[in-house]
């Protein structure tokens, strides 16, 4: 097992009704940014729980923030918070919420020429505004750790930073405000999910017993779930393990003495920034590319998870390690996943734009840094 250190502040209330918890979590004298996206949560009745619970607190309103939220969209809201002197940020919505909000949160204060260095120079943040969230859409995890990732719209950059300023203080996770997902982002969801346990888990193995069985627990859970969750979008027990799983797989927990790979992240995030896919959409195409491209790296993970996950007990290493290529990429399909650039409408041309900007960046991935701008062509001429 590598060494480690584990922090998470990260307080969670979960559960059914427990948006009106906000008026216990937040200070009576706080000026609050309400922060969210497109208005999902007006129809879904999601802003109208969050605003009872505030009762007579100072709120203020930061509405759209996109999918794959973008800097400029940020430096927005960082003006409305000098001019109406705001002390708490809440952000009330999925991933991309939560992550605009931590950006926000470091970029209110940042000293530095352009605020663009938090991503671009991974600039030290030496203090963010405090802030809570209320999550309606279980994928990134961000409601419980310290990184974000933002776009930057005119040079087409997607990034990432983290911090430990940007942990939220608290999330509220109530599995009912999920019910009005529509079946793309309950999928993105999913994948997002599976594919944070699998960079954290399908490495090489440092006999780590612990971290693994946590990890295999939660992608047996997404199975499992996650092929009921499209039949029954409204069950409050599956959309509940849905939601506890995706938290668990990215607050740190699991990657606790692990190597860690992140190469399907980092060429998804490429995916996003040219070609407007989903998160989840890019990684549910990347990632049985890269798992057999590099196959004999991950060989004991890919045939350990075959048995544990999937119940392959047949075969040689080298074949159950196939065979676990092959659930997994039937998992996606019955979840209702893209795996293959084709099924987005990409061919050939959309590879070499990413090819030649890792090459630029000098960028080596994976867990042992063997995956070259070379692999990551292999890869995706693997999912053409
Ligand atoms: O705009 P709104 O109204 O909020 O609608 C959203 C958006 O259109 C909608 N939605 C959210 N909750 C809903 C809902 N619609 C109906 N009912 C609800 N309850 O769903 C759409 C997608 O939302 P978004 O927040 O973009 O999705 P997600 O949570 O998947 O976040 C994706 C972003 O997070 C980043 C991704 O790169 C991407 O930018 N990630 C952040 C990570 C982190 N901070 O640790 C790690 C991840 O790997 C990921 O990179
Ligand atoms: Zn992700």
């Amino acid at each position: 097992m590598n060494n480690f250190s584990f922090y998470n502040p990260t307080k969670i209330i979960f559960g059914k009704g427990e948006i009106a918890k906000l008026d216990t979590l937040i200070p009576k004298t706080a000026k609050i940014l309400l922060i969210y996206g497109s208005g999902s949560i007006k129809k879904n009745g999601v802003y109208q729980q969050v605003i009872a619970a505030l009762g007579k607190r100072k709120v203020t309103e930061f509405a759209g923030i996109e999918p794959n939220p973008f800097y400029e969209t940020c430096l927005d809201a960082v003006k409305v918070i000098k001019q109406k002197k705001i002390d708490f940020l809440l952000p009330v919505g999925g991933g991309s919420v939560i992550d605009a909000t931590k950006f926000i949160a470091a970029a209110n204060f940042y000293e530095g020429k352009d605020c663009w260095e938090i991503m671009s120079k991974q600039s030290e943040i030496k203090e963010a505004l405090p802030f809570g969230s209320v999550l309606t859409l279980p994928a990134t995890g961000s409601e419980m750790n310290k990184g974000a990732v933002i776009t930057k719209s005119d040079t087409k950059e997607k990034l990432a930073f983290h911090s430990d300023k940007v942990f939220p203080i608290f999330s509220i996770l109530d599995p009912e405000t999920t019910y009005s997902l529509p079946k793309r982002q309950v999928t993105n969801g999913i994948i997002d999910t599976f594919v944070h346990v699998m960079e954290q888990y399908c490495a090489y193995s440092v006999r780590n017993q612990i971290s693994d069985r946590f990890a295999e627990s939660i992608l047996q859970t997404l199975v499992e779930e996650g092929s009921k969750v499209i039949k029954n979008p409204t069950d409050y027990d599956i959309k509940a393990n849905l939601m506890w799983a995706a938290t668990m797989a990215l607050n740190g927990l699991i990657a606790c003495g692990q190597p860690e790979d992140w190469a399907t992240h980092m060429i998804g995030h490429e995916l996003t920034a040219f070609y407007d896919l989903d998160h989840g959409v890019t990684l549910s195409i990347v990632l049985p590319g890269l798992l057999r491209v590099m196959k004999k790296d991950k060989l004991d993970k890919l045939a350990q998870m075959a048995t544990r996950v999937f119940g392959i007990n047949e075969g040689s290493r080298g074949e159950r390690a196939d065979k676990a290529i092959l659930a997994i990429e039937r998992f996606f399909r019955t979840v209702g996943a893209p795996t293959h650039l084709s099924d987005v409408n990409l061919d050939a041309s959309c590879i070499e734009p990413i090819v030649e900007r890792m090459e630029k960046r000098g960028w080596k991935l994976g867990e042992k840094g063997n995956i070259t701008p070379a692999k990551v062509r292999e890869i995706l001429q693997n999912r053409l």
